[in-house]
């Protein structure tokens, strides 16, 4: 008997995010009055395990939550959302916590806190973990041991693994050459290209630098001007949608989850991102991180447009 593997298994972290609205970030040594606080269900690993599970994908994550209040209500927010949230582990004190602040411009800034996440260990990592899973998607809010231990297991399984470089850090190409996928936004591209990318031109530079580097298959996205991507099997381009702009927090977590559900359901790459590249804009058309995430139907009445 065949067994399907067709879930996207998200490692990573969960934050409760505290989101106050600014006319203008402060500059270093500044004070600037903004909204009051409000509190949503975050972290880059939840927010990409809640946006691939509402971009119609069977998903189930791997993460670490403390024992304060929060903790359970990241759990919640994620089983409300349909993901299976049975390997999300308890770790005694505080959970993940990110301090946002976005601008009139819907532009953010985000300090995190990493609470439980720092402790998400390469012996958290099980084979079993990797049972029907069809793609393994990461980020960089966990220690890189335990995302270096993911890579190698899933190697040896034989699953692909999608690391979202996020936040920004070097890699080294061991890990790299483990990878079928890399996302990375303008920073993180230029940071582990050593090229500079403001624009699609230096995009597409550093994406084939970086496969270069052992990845087979490299998305750069860059916010308003688009996403450029390079792969074994294609190579290309997209502009971005013309949306109204309100928070740009989870844009790239969207991209990154739909973008895994239509790789574990066998489209092409070109396929995914053009997915992709619409969750991602819809994400940034209201408040929070995952409370904007869209829903399957309106990413393809988007693509549809
Ligand atoms: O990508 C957005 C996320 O980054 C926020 O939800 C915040 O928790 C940080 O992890």
């Amino acid at each position: 008997m065949t067994v399907q593997r067709t879930r996207v298994l998200v490692v990573g972290s969960l934050n409760v995010d505290l989101v106050v609205q600014v006319e203008m970030h402060p500059g270093p040594g500044e004070t600037v009055l903004g909204e009051d606080v409000r509190t949503f269900p975050g972290g880059k690993g939840a927010n990409q395990a809640a946006a691939a599970a509402r971009a119609g994908g069977k998903v189930c994550m791997l993460g670490r939550v403390g024992t304060d209040a929060y903790g359970q209500s990241l759990k919640d927010a994620l089983a409300e959302v349909g993901v299976d949230t049975r390997q999300l582990l308890e770790q005694p004190g505080p959970t993940g916590m990110a301090f946002i602040t976005v601008d009139a411009s819907g532009q953010n800034m985000i300090v995190v806190s990493s609470g439980a996440n720092r402790h998400l260990s390469p012996e958290d990592v099980t084979p079993e973990l990797f049972d029907g899973v069809g793609i393994v998607l990461m980020q960089l809010e966990n220690p890189l041991e335990t995302v270096q231990r993911v890579a190698e297991l899933a190697e040896q399984i034989g699953v692909p693994v999608m690391l979202n470089a996020a936040p920004g850090r070097p890699l080294d190409d061991a890990l790299l050459k483990r990878l079928s996928y890399l996302v990375v936004n303008e920073s993180e591209a230029a940071l582990l290209s050593g090229q500079v990318v403001s624009d699609i031109a230096g995009a597409q530079v550093a994406a084939g630098l970086l496969r270069a580097r052992g990845t087979a298959n490299v998305v750069v996205t860059l916010g308003g001007q688009g996403v450029v991507w390079e792969g074994t099997g294609s190579r290309g381009q997209l502009p971005a949608h013309q949306v109204t702009v309100v928070d740009t927090t989870a844009a790239g977590d969207a991209f990154c989850g739909a973008l895994a559900v239509r790789l574990a359901e066998g489209a092409e790459l070109e396929e995914a991102v053009r997915f992709a590249n619409a969750a991602g804009a819809l994400a940034t058309t209201s408040e929070g991180a995952q409370p904007s995430l869209p829903l399957r139907n309106d990413i393809e009445a988007l693509m549809s447009l």
